[in-house]
């Protein structure tokens, strides 16, 4: 197999100061991607930025023989954003790829979350994939070729105790690629979902260190990577990526059942048939929303 390269290509990281993005950074740059290297600075719940972990990981580029630019803007504000995007033009004249990994946590059960504790997740994460994307979609339509990746989390895909803020932002994130894809196909911008588990100041005080040293981030960042190759023409992916694991993740219909809708439809009808609804064996998924609206009237 070739090698994959990204001569000519250039890349935005959000969040690629340390943790993740860093890995993303480093591996991109590595293969010849011309590299923004985005990151606010900041503890683990979005406080206290400015200092400037996105200068080290440039200087680490560039000692391997890179091409990098540091960028200090918040992905949490549209100003911000754009100001993203104006570092990569001013820099390097356009924008290819934009990996969405900048994050923050600020983990409490439900009835303890503050509105700020609520908006600042949201912000970060789903917010600021949006103004980041939403800055650099013009420049990719203009260009037809984009590379977009969001990551999610398994609390997103599936929930988790004193996360409530940060699964809805993340599986908001999935909701945006799904319409995402669609719009931007025409354009060759595919829009992919990266769903990680690694080692990072996020995950480091709560799993035991025996995973912890098998969960590198370099185990994630090539999964990134082959999403925003330009031979990748898959969109509206999800893929799980975590110590050497990959695999696909997707929101399927079981079979289901059909009751005559011209006729009244009781509780009890539903009821008695409960265990074929819920029975995901067969289970289907779909290209759009159409598709899956068109299943409903579908019969037999
Ligand atoms: P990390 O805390 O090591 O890195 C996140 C980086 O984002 C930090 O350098 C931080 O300064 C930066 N950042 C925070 N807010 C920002 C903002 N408004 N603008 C620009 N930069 C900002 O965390 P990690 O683990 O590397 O996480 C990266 C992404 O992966 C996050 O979106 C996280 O939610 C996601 N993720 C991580 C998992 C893991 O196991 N580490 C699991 C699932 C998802």
């Amino acid at each position: 197999m070739s090698e994959i390269r990204f001569d000519g290509r250039v890349a935005i990281i959000t969040g690629s100061g340390r943790g993740l993005g860093r890995s993303h950074a480093l591996l991109l740059a590595s293969r010849g991607a011309k590299v923004v290297v985005n990151d606010l600075g900041g503890s683990l719940d979005g406080s206290g930025e400015g200092n400037t972990p996105a200068d080290e990981v440039v200087n680490e580029i560039k000692a391997a023989g890179g091409e990098a630019v540091a960028d200090y803007n918040g992905v949490h504000t549209p100003e911000g954003a754009q100001g993203i995007i104006d570092t990569a033009v001013k820099a390097f004249g356009k924008v290819d790829i934009v990996v969405n990994n900048a994050g923050i946590l600020r983990d409490t059960t439900f009835i303890k979350m503050t509105d700020e504790q609520w908006d600042g997740v949201l912000s970060t994460h789903l917010l600021g994939s949006y103004y980041v994307t939403k800055a650099a979609w013009p420049i990719m339509k203009e260009n037809k070729y984009g590379r977009i990746i969001f990551t999610t989390s398994a609390a997103g895909l599936y929930g988790n105790f004193g996360q409530t803020n940060y699964s809805t932002a993340k599986l908001g994130l999935v909701g945006l690629m799904n319409s995402l894809k669609i719009e931007g196909i025409k354009s060759n911008i595919m829009v992919n979902v990266i769903c990680p588990a690694a080692t990072s100041r996020m995950t480091e005080s709560i799993m035991p260190k025996e995973m912890l040293n098998l969960m590198t981030p370099e185990t994630v960042s090539p999964m990134v990577a082959l999403f925003a190759a330009e031979d990748y023409k898959e969109t509206g992916n999800i893929v799980i990526a975590a110590a050497g694991h990959f695999a696909k993740a997707q929101i399927v219909e079981s079979k289901g059942i059909y009751l005559d809708p011209t006729a009244p439809i009781t509780i009890e009808a539903i009821q008695e048939k409960l265990p074929d609804i819920m029975n995901m064996e067969g289970a289907v998924t779909f290209q759009n929303a159409m598709e899956g609206v068109g299943k409903c009237l579908k019969r037999g």
